[in-house]
């Protein structure tokens, strides 16, 4: 059992109006959920703080709003939750104690915006958006991405609460200055979603991992790494510890797979296939993807067990656990 608690998950009620889901896990064998989804809106994203994340998100795709709105609204949801320890504000610090933010948005024209490596600002998501909107650039980092929000009317926000201080001074007891890397140490939340115009566009945001050096960027505000989408196509996000996926272009590659011909879930298991191959070993490295087609289809895969995520459409609001690679 990963320490996405399960009863978390079953503390959450049902959409307003959805049907009761089966908040068991189906598997990536039961297909029950995994209907025919062509020209209705859907959303999915990563881990169960994906659930409240879609409820928002799916606010504005049930009044057959963009997808870009739906999953910018959906993935602020987490960063605003203090209680979240691996996106935005109450986020994991790095081992010097800063939190450290990366956000990446990406819609269907092809567009996209990106911050990296930025500190107090609590919604680096929408930061990211207004790089794509406002700019001519897709990324900005550090001070510039501070000043930037900054001067955009965003408010400067101590992100390190009082109890990820504590958790961090626990850690420094012992950690001698090392960043843990284990199975457990992620949980980005990676948001696709497709609106009633059959469009996609999709978001990434994180504390990266958890206390990494300082400057460390990891995948998920990098193009085609964290977060890809081509609207010809689908979309894919990535979860887990970024320098695997940065190493293999991840998401784009399940992109490209998809485009090849590929199920949502054989394109991840194939990306997942690229990186087990690619590293001498991933026993304590955890990635998972997951993927949305242009035609609703949806799919995800992950290198170990425990990754599972939010899946929202009309009649359905719950989580599906991924199959994985290594028993
Ligand atoms: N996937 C999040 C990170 O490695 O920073």
């Amino acid at each position: 059992m990963s320490r996405r608690s399960f009863l978390k998950i079953l503390g959450i009620g049902g959409l307003a109006g959805f049907a009761k889901s089966a908040f068991g896990f189906p598997t990536a064998t039961d297909k029950a959920p995994n209907f025919d989804n062509k020209g209705k809106a859907i959303v999915i994203s990563t881990w169960n703080h994906g659930l409240a994340a879609n409820k928002e998100a799916w606010t504005i795709l049930k009044d057959g709003g963009k997808a870009l709105d739906a999953v910018e609204k959906g993935v602020r949801d987490s960063e605003s939750d203090p209680e979240n320890t691996t996106v935005g504000l109450g986020g994991t610090p790095d081992r010097d104690g800063n939190v450290t933010l990366d956000a990446c948005i990406m819609d269907e024209n092809g567009r996209a915006g990106s911050v990296a490596f930025l500190q107090h600002i609590e919604n680096p998501i929408s930061v990211a958006r207004m790089v794509m909107d406002k700019t001519p650039h897709v990324m900005l980092v550090g001070d510039g991405a501070l000043r930037f929000a900054l001067e955009n009317g965003f408010k400067k926000t101590n992100l390190l609460t009082e109890a990820s201080k504590k958790r961090w001074e626990e850690w420094k007891k012992t950690a001698k200055y090392e960043t843990p890397i284990n199975i457990e140490n992620h949980d980005t939340i990676g948001m696709l979603a497709i609106d009633k115009d059959g469009n996609i566009s999709g978001a990434c945001t994180t504390s990266g991992l958890g206390y990494k050096m300082h400057g460390r960027v990891g995948d998920s505000p990098i193009i085609g790494a964290g977060l890809y989408v081509d609207n010809e196509v689908g979309g894919a996000v990535a979860t887990g510890l970024g320098e695997l996926v940065m190493r293999t272009c991840g998401s784009f590659l399940v992109v490209e797979n998809m485009r090849r011909g590929m199920s949502p879930e054989k394109a991840c298991k194939a990306a997942v296939e690229r990186i087990i191959a690619k590293h001498k070993s991933v026993e304590d490295m955890q990635v998972g993807f997951l993927a949305l087609r242009k035609d609703g289809k949806y799919g995800g895969y992950s290198i170990h067990d425990g990754f599972d995520y939010a899946l929202t459409y009309e009649g359905y609001h719950g989580m599906t656990k991924t199959a994985f690679m290594v028993k």
